[in-house]
């Protein structure tokens, strides 16, 4: 995200942040770790209706982490009671005890809290990646990332990202990133903290209010007025796709090449290729027709297949050999080449297309 849409978030920020008792009137000031930890680990499956409360109870009985450590689990569950999900209570006394027991000689004011760094609080029962990054930039202050439901929405939209982060590991650094970008700041905590309240309040699941966002200037989504789309629904999710690649040669012995438009590759000349059924009937496909006149087909001839991964996308392709009966034209459409077959290996930057060729090139049964 670019420093002007950031600013655009800040500002929007102060001036929408809703009063929450975990939320001091000072947005800039430096939060109760221990407060932090409670509240964000309350609201990981729970309403922020609901939590006040109970968070307002727990602080009143339970006002810092020693207190915590002498309770017993019996009365812990009675002030979660009703939030549910009882491990997480569970997980909050035994970190309350270990953050307790720690020797912590180099802490001058011998205060019992948390740990300040990321690999320490992922160590501790029920402190996972999310918990750990609202800790470390809402009470520290560190330029510490945070992913959640309501970011991974924020991102899918403003980035138009068609998968999710649980598909992969590719996928989910590819979410992360975005989220450390927005955390590489002094303002790491204001950022975070403002997309959690953007994804609660504006960047609904269901009926965005686009025309109040900050970011709607930067959102592709909103843009191409497709927020319905992102994030895509599992159910929806195509993590598999299968196309037909053509190598079409011409009567000259050239390769015909297109250029963008394409969904993987927006900015690059490929080979021409579509998405297609699996076991596609032989013959010449009626999306061929988009790049090539039917009549001059010589012969359709199909040549292998190959396998391919694109971030989350794995893709099996089927590779049509195309000859045809006609020289290249003189003149051609500027998003088409048509390249000598023994330049085309320079000529393609991406390997799928280099795939595709190879299957041609070590063809034994060549005419
Ligand atoms: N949901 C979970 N944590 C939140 C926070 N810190 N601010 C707003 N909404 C939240």
């Amino acid at each position: 995200m670019d420093v002007t849409t950031l600013k655009k978030l800040r500002d929007w920020f102060r001036k929408n942040a809703a009063e929450l008792p975990w939320r001091p009137a000072d947005l800039d000031a430096p939060r109760d770790p221990y407060a932090v930890w409670i509240s964000e680990t309350m609201l990981q499956q729970t309403q922020v209706a609901t939590v006040r409360e109970y968070f307002i109870r727990w602080m009143k009985r339970f006002p810092d982490v020693e207190t915590l450590a002498k309770a017993s689990e019996e009365e812990v569950f009675k002030y979660w009671q009703g939030l549910g999900y009882y491990s997480r209570a569970r997980n909050i006394l035994k970190t309350a005890k270990a953050v307790t027991l720690e020797e912590r000689s180099s802490d001058r004011v011998h205060k019992k809290t948390l740990p300040d760094s990321r690999k320490e609080l992922e160590a501790l029962p029920g402190i996972g990646a999310y918990t750990a990054g609202a800790i470390l930039s809402f009470a520290y202050h560190q330029r510490e990332a945070i992913l959640d439901g309501n970011l991974v929405r924020i991102f899918s939209r403003l980035y138009a990202l068609d998968f999710l982060p649980t598909e992969s590991r590719d996928a989910a650094e590819i979410y992360w990133d975005y989220a450390r970008e927005v955390a590489d700041s002094p303002k790491a905590y204001m950022h975070n903290e403002a997309l959690m309240e953007l994804g609660r309040t504006v960047c609904k699941v269901k009926n965005p209010d686009c025309t109040n966002c900050p970011l709607r200037n930067a959102c592709r989504a909103a843009l191409e007025n497709r927020t319905d789309e992102f994030p895509p629904s599992k159910k929806h999710m195509q993590k598999d796709w299968h196309g037909t690649v053509l190598i079409v040669e011409s009567a000259d012995h050239k390769i015909l090449a297109v250029h963008g438009g394409q969904k993987f590759f927006k900015n690059q000349f490929t080979l021409p290729h579509f998405e297609s059924p699996r076991n596609a009937t032989a013959g010449l496909p009626a999306q061929a027709e988009r790049y090539i006149d039917a009549d001059k087909v010589l012969s359709v001839e199909n040549i292998g297949k190959f396998r391919h991964s694109i971030t989350v996308h794995k893709m099996e392709c089927d590779v049509l050999y195309i000859l045809l009966s006609t020289k290249v034209p003189k003149r051609t459409a500027p998003d088409i080449r048509w390249v000598t077959l023994e330049k085309a290996k320079e000529f393609f930057a991406n390997s799928f297309s280099l795939k595709a060729l190879e299957r041609l090139l070590h063809r034994t049964d060549k005419p």
